[in-house]
């Protein structure tokens, strides 16, 4: 029947494109359906996780951190569940990464506490002796750019639809009211901790990365 097809190249490699253009469609369609994405009962970052963000990308944890389990049982067994598409819905960027000299941290927050993280941070080698890690003393100090990050959650809510409420307008005055929320959330983080100096920082209203770092790994989950 369709001999005539065989013995026109042209209709033929026409008709080669629009079958494999189909089966493309068939896969890559349902990806940007709504409905899809995100997963249930996923939430946006709050302004502190997304401050912590920000200073992971920033001291390059991505240059020896995955944030993305396989479907390996080596990998399940290890990290937990299989990492889903949808739970990344709110990632801008998403930081998968492809460097996994250091273990996965998608999950990281199901077994790693603040305490846990705030050691770490300061030595590795305190916790874990035969680490490569670096040490991260700096995050003690440097403080958090929490009124970016604040910017940033503007930016997607205008721009994505992200599901931020209405305290996020973007104002001076909105963002002056909702500054103490953060600072609440981060002290909640600084009670778990021992260092004196942040938990003194945070009491005066401003927050050391290692704060906001902290609260972005607890909410890997
Ligand atoms: C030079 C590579 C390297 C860099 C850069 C690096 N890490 Fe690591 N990380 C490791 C290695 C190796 C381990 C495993 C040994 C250990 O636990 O210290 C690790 C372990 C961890 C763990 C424990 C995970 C677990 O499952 O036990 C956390 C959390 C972590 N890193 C966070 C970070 C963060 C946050 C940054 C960026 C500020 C960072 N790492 C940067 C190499 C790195």
């Amino acid at each position: 029947m369709f001999h005539w097809l065989e013995k026109n190249p042209f209709f033929f490699a026409v008709g080669v494109f629009v079958v494999i253009a189909f089966a493309g469609l068939v896969e890559i369609l349902p990806n940007f359906s709504e409905a899809s994405r995100p997963v249930i009962g996923l939430k946006p970052y709050t302004v502190l996780e997304l401050a912590g963000k920000e200073v992971y990308k920033k001291d390059n944890c991505i240059a020896c951190h995955s944030q993305l389990i396989r479907p390996f049982k080596s990998e399940t067994d290890r990290y937990g569940q299989v990492s889903l598409s949808g739970e990344y819905a709110y990632d801008r960027p998403f930081l998968w990464g492809s460097k996994r000299t250091g273990p996965d941290l998608h999950r990281v927050g199901n077994y790693r506490t603040t305490d846990w993280h705030e050691n770490h941070m300061w030595n590795p080698q305190s916790v874990v002796p035969k680490s490569i890690m670096p040490a991260y003393k700096h995050m003690f100090t440097n403080i958090a750019d929490i009124e970016t990050a604040y910017a940033e959650a503007v930016t997607v809510k205008n721009a994505f639809n992200t599901p931020y409420g209405d305290e996020f307008q973007g104002t001076r005055a909105a963002w002056d009211a909702y500054r103490p929320k953060v600072i609440e959330e981060a002290k909640a983080i600084a009670a778990d901790m021992k260092n004196q100096d942040v938990k003194d920082t945070v009491a005066k209203g401003e927050i050391p990365e290692i704060v906001a770092l902290i609260a972005y790994l607890n909410r890997l989950k």
